[in-house]
């Protein structure tokens, strides 16, 4: 017996370079800051309410669009934060991680051969969902090296079967978060269409140096077409336990709540009691900027003295820095020997890219503990 031959649905995927690196890190003996996941433990408070939930014998099936009091705990934050009131019965939807948002979202919009605007540097997982979809990608490139939003270039890519736009602010993996100016104008450039908006904002609370997070949910002509995603994983150092949501109109909630009943259906029921029990009190999340701008600092003033040149990280858990002074090899050259000859493994800029782009950028994630961070700065000392 042999198994049938399969056409691929992603031909084009393979090992991603997160894997390779990790690997190749492990085999040095490298200091991995190139995977994007913190490696110290969440607040105890929270193991104990998700603990509490379990022994309370909650861990059955939970109502198929989330547990109610984490959909109105969602709801509190947002409207506190940015001002908009959604509705927790019909416009929140909680989720396995924001990867399976964005991918619900997808499928419940995008038909075979629409096309969907993805801005690069993108997250991987952008394009595979459109395929799976049958959409089609259209990329459109940040601008090189600042990484700010080429409204130009987006306004010519927008056709009458742009489904969607995908804008990820504070953004991965380029560190910059998108200004008021620049969300009002693309508000002013998505009116006059019927292009929805995926926002992913998993990096909502790490925003540095005083900027306020950009929230789709601020602009009320991107609310109304917008689907925000947001990661509990990212927000509360929790990333394995994989719980997100999405927040959207009623009428794009509907059709997003369509896909997760046959996907997913539920997302597992203590952990949500937990969160919704810990989200009562807001410190935890307004304290993250505080708690992230004194790793990204203190990773900065340890790069200072060396030839790699940093550039601003205005939000999210990522530092990038240009090797050019350095090195003239491709990123993914520079970042194995980085790994090898250094002990540090780093993320190339390129992989980001469809097509290999390069800039002689590479890609730390300072969410460590603080000898880690000191290990590595030992290392990287040399350059
Ligand atoms: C931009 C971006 N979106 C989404 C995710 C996935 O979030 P989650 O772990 O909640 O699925 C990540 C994780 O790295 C990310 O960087």
């Amino acid at each position: 017996m042999t198994t049938p031959p399969l056409q691929s649905r992603l031909p084009r995927v393979g090992t991603t370079i997160f894997t390779l690196m990790s690997a190749l890190a492990q085999q040095h003996g490298a200091v991995n800051l190139g995977q994007g996941f913190p490696d110290f433990d969440c607040d105890p408070r929270l193991v104990d309410a998700v603990n509490r939930a379990m022994r309370q014998g909650l861990n059955q099936y939970p109502p198929m669009t989330g547990v109610p009091a984490l959909r109105e705990a969602i709801v509190r934050k947002v409207e506190s934060l940015h001002g908009r009131a959604y509705d927790a019965a019909s416009e929140v939807t909680v989720t396995a991680g924001a990867t399976q948002a964005i991918l619900t979202a997808i499928l419940a919009v995008v038909h075979p051969g629409d096309e969907v605007i993805v801005l690069e540097p993108a997250y991987d997982s952008y394009q595979p969902n459109v395929e799976l979809a049958g959409g089609r990608v259209v990329h459109v490139a940040l601008t090189p090296r600042t990484f700010r939003p080429d409204f130009d270039a987006i306004g010519a890519a927008l056709t009458p079967r742009t489904r969607a736009l995908i804008v990820n602010t504070p953004h991965n993996p380029s560190a910059t978060a998108w200004t008021e100016d620049e969300m009002q104008h693309l508000a002013r450039l998505l009116a006059p269409t019927d292009t929805l908006l995926i926002a992913d904002e998993v990096y909502e609370h790490m925003v540095y140096d005083g900027r306020l997070h950009q929230s789709a949910a601020r602009f009320p002509e991107l609310a109304e077409r917008s689907f925000i995603v947001g990661s509990f994983g990212k927000t509360f150092h929790v990333t394995g336990w994989k719980v997100g949501y999405a927040v959207a109109p009623k009428a794009l909630s509907d059709e997003f709540r369509k896909v997760h009943q046959f996907n997913v259906f539920t997302v597992n029921t203590p952990m949500q009691h937990g969160l919704a029990a810990y989200l009562a009190d807001p410190e935890p999340y307004l304290a993250l900027a505080g708690f992230y701008a004194e790793k990204r600092d203190h990773f900065r003033a340890g790069l200072a003295d060396t030839r790699l040149k940093l550039l601003a990280t205005e939000g999210s858990y990522f530092q990038n820095v240009d090797y050019a002074a350095i090195s003239d090899q491709t990123e993914d050259g520079f970042c194995r020997w980085l790994t090898r000859e250094i002990g540090v493994a780093a993320i190339p800029l390129a992989a980001f890219y469809a097509e290999p782009f390069e800039q002689r950028i590479v890609r730390f994630c300072f969410a460590k503990k603080k000898q880690t961070l000191d290990l590595a700065l030992e290392r990287l000392a040399r350059l």
